[in-house]
């Protein structure tokens, strides 16, 4: 039998740059892996960003994370996510939306994509409301201060927080 193609199946990106990840990023992982036949969780591999983690070590961390959900998989890209998402055959791009706050920064992306590939979409969706304040910038910061992150961000990472970053009181 023929194998059907990528644009044959509803294949999404979820792009970012999980730095680190948290449990609203798998949240909406979860809730958008029932939709889609795949979703692929690309991280960006940002060089300018000064990252916790390397793009290496997030693609690790996000596979053993993801390890359970069969329809996920986890690349990284450079470049325009567009064109990322034209190598493999993509055409829509999932982006969690906590607050109004977000709007306006997403909307800006979602149409400069749109207009980049006229083919592309953007679909939002909401976390648990218990993520809506979870940020990967605050997370890092609570954790450098000393702060428990103890359900809020999945214990891979907090293991690899632990192991990476020297607090205050240890
Ligand atoms: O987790 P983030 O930092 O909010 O993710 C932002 C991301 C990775 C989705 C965005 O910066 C991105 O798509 N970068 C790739 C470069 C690109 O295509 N820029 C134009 C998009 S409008």
């Amino acid at each position: 039998m023929q194998k059907p193609s990528a644009l044959a199946t509803r294949v999404a990106v979820y792009p970012g740059s999980f730095d680190p990840v948290h449990n609203g990023h798998i949240d909406i992982i979860e809730r958008g892996c029932p939709i889609f036949d795949e979703v692929v969780v690309a991280v960006l591999n940002n060089t300018s960003k000064n990252p916790l983690f390397s793009t290496e070590e997030r693609v690790e961390i996000l596979q053993e994370v993801l390890a359970d959900q069969p329809h996920c998989r986890v690349e990284s890209f450079s470049g325009l996510l567009v064109d990322f998402m034209s190598e493999i055959g993509a055409r829509t791009i999932v982006r969690g939306l906590r607050a109004v706050s977000d709007f306006e920064a997403e909307f800006q992306m979602a149409l400069m994509n749109r207009r980049l590939d006229p083919r592309v979409e953007t679909v939002f969706l909401t976390p648990k409301e218990e993520y809506s304040y979870l940020s990967s910038r605050l997370t890092k910061e609570v954790f450098l201060l000393g702060g428990d992150l103890e359900g809020l961000v999945p214990k891979e990472v907090l293991e690899r927080m632990r192991e990476r970053v020297k607090r205050p009181q240890e």
